[in-house]
Parts: structure tokens; C-alpha cells; sequence
């Protein structure tokens, strides 16, 4: 492939595409990285059959798409647009992450299985989840991914519980999972919930912490609590991001932030080192990630 030389075309709906994303390509060995902002649902067939008309097909794996954003939803379908707008042999690949809340809430995930093992044989099959700040994009997709691997999973919202009965029923559409769903509005209400959880997972909102030690001793069946949120105050107290299974009391371990965002790190450079490198088209998403990170976190 002397000639042609690795592509990737940075799509987002939103009005900047992530810088953290075009760092991310440079270092996983891109040098040309091109960003489209603002980009809208139904332009997606064209710019994709713009992408992959101009280079012979023998080489169109190596033109890569990557999907931003901050809605997994609508990063999905744009990745189904750009992917019906495709046909042999002009194939490019995609790696859809918006946010990225696929690669995140994999390496949470993985990282949440391999500490639950310890002390819980079966994992994730069967356990009792609670993910909050489920309706933003990470713990939404740490939702899916954590029931796909057979968890009992409950959506806690800190609004109404509508919020996340929305969320519930188009994941059950999207992703064939049932999910549960749930409101804690105030500590009395986290207080109600914690009791039943074996895994706790905060993905709410950058600086924001969701769990107190207050609402934490009420946890008694507590075995793992996942943090994402890498800003002062951590999300769960008592768990600091470079935590990675230190006791947090009782039988139970937190995971931080950034020991969260180190895995994280290694699956979404992984993952874009394979888009450049490949000779057959890929299509990667959340599932790619997590198979990724499982392995990773081994
Ligand atoms: N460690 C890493 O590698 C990494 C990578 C990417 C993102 N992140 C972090 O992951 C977290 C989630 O990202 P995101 O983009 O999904 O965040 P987000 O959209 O800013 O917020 C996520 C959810 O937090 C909840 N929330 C908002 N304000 C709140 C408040 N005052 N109190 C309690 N909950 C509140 C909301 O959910 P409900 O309404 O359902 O409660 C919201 O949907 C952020 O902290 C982000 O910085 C970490």
C-alpha cells in the first residue's frame, strides 16, 4: 500500500468535533486527520460515498470514518447510514465512539468483571447493577454492555423516573435488554436503593459526586463501586481516580477514574491502530471495545 497513505474522516453532529478524539488519532499513528462538524443525519450517504469513491478499492479499508458526538443513539445511526451508503468493493471502515463512551464504559465494565471475580465467581451473570447518571451517554452504553454480560441492571436517574423509562424502552428496542429503572432524587432515596447493590457504577456529570459515604453505608451487599468522573470531588466518596480495588469498607473495592481511563486509553489507541492498519474493512463499536478491554484487563 506504498502509495496510499491510512485517512480518518472525524464526523460529530455536535459543533466541534473532540479534540480528545483527533489526539487520540495522531497518536495511535494518523497524520492526516480530517474534521466534519455539524454534521446532520442525511448527509451522511453522501459524504461516505465521497469518501470512498476516490480511492481504489483495494485500499478503502484504509479509509477510515470515525463517529462522534454525544448521543449513542444518533451516532449508531449515522454509522448504519454510512454503512448502507457502502457496497463492494468501495468498503471504508468505521469506529463509532461517541464521547468516548464506548471505549469508557467497556474499560469500566471490564474493570468492574475482573474485581467482581474475586469475590463474585459468576461476575457479572446475575449480579445486581445500579448505573448514575444513566441517562447521560457513558452510563447509558455501560448499561447495555454490563446487561449483555448478564447483570441485573437498574438505570438511576437523579430527575424523574422518566428520564430513564425513556432511556429503558429505546434500549430495549435498540439492543433487545431489559432494564430497570429507578429515582434518587434525594439521599433518602439513594439510601432506599443502595441496599440491593452489588455493583455501583457513577457516570453522572463531570465534578459531581453522586455517592456519598452516608448513602454508601446503607450498601451492605456492596462488592465493586466504578467511578468515571475524573474531576474533583470524585463521584463516589472514598474511591480516588487512581483507585484500582482498593477497599472502600466492608467486602467491598472502588475503581477511579483514571485507573478507568488508563484502560480506556490502551482500547480506543488499540482500536484506531487497527482502522489504520487493515487491509479488510472494519466496523467497530461498543462490542469491539469490550471484547478489547476484557482482554486488555486480564
Ligand atoms: N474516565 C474516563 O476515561 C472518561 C471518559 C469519558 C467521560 N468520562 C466522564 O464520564 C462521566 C459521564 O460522561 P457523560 O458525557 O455521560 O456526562 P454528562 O452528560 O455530563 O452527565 C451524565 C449524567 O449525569 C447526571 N447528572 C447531571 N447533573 C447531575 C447532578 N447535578 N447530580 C447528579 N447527577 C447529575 C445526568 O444523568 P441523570 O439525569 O440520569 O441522573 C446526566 O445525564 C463524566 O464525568 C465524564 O467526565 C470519563
Amino acid at each position: 500500500m506504498a502509495d496510499i497513505a491510512p485517512i480518518l474522516h472525524v464526523i460529530s453532529p455536535l459543533r466541534h468535533v473532540s479534540p480528545f478524539d483527533v489526539n487520540m488519532a495522531l497518536d495511535a499513528g494518523y497524520t492526516t486527520i480530517v474534521p466534519y462538524p455539524d454534521v446532520r443525519l442525511d448527509e451522511m450517504t453522501d459524504l461516505t460515498q465521497d469518501m470512498m469513491f476516490s480511492r481504489p478499492p483495494s485500499h478503502a479499508a484504509r479509509t477510515g470514518l470515525f463517529i462522534g458526538g454525544k448521543d449513542a443513539g444518533l451516532a449508531l445511526d449515522m454509522a448504519d447510514k454510512a454503512a448502507s451508503a457502502l457496497f463492494p468493493p468501495f468498503q471504508i471502515s468505521i469506529f463509532v465512539d461517541p464521547a468516548g463512551s464506548f471505549t469508557t464504559a467497556a474499560a469500566m465494565i471490564a474493570e468492574v468483571e475482573k474485581k467482581l471475580k474475586t469475590t463474585r465467581p459468576d461476575g457479572l451473570s446475575g449480579a445486581k447493577v445500579q448505573v448514575y447518571g444513566a441517562t447521560g451517554v457513558v452510563g447509558g452504553i455501560a448499561a447495555v454492555i454490563a446487561a449483555q454480560a448478564g447483570a441485573h441492571v437498574t438505570l438511576v436517574s437523579h430527575r424523574e423516573i422518566e428520564a430513564v423509562e425513556a432511556k429503558a424502552r429505546e434500549f430495549k428496542t435498540r439492543f433487545n435488554v431489559t432494564l430497570g429503572t429507578a429515582a434518587a432524587r434525594d439521599d433518602a432515596e439513594k439510601r432506599a436503593l443502595l441496599p440491593d447493590a452489588e455493583v455501583a457504577l457513577a457516570c453522572g456529570k463531570a465534578g459531581v459526586q453522586i455517592l456519598t459515604r452516608e448513602h454508601l453505608a446503607s450498601a451492605g451487599k456492596l462488592l465493586v463501586a466504578a467511578d468515571v468522573n475524573a474531576v474533583p470531588p470524585s463521584g463516589i466518596a472514598g474511591v480516588e481516580a487512581l483507585d484500582d480495588g482498593k477497599s472502600i469498607g466492608g467486602d467491598a473495592v472502588g475503581i477511579g477514574a483514571l485507573a478507568i481511563g488508563h484502560l480506556k486509553y490502551r482500547v480506543q489507541h488499540e482500536l484506531l491502530k487497527r482502522m489504520r492498519g487493515t487491509d479488510t474493512p472494519l466496523v467497530i463499536g461498543f462490542e469491539d471495545a469490550f471484547s478489547l478491554a476484557r482482554s486488555l484487563s486480564l
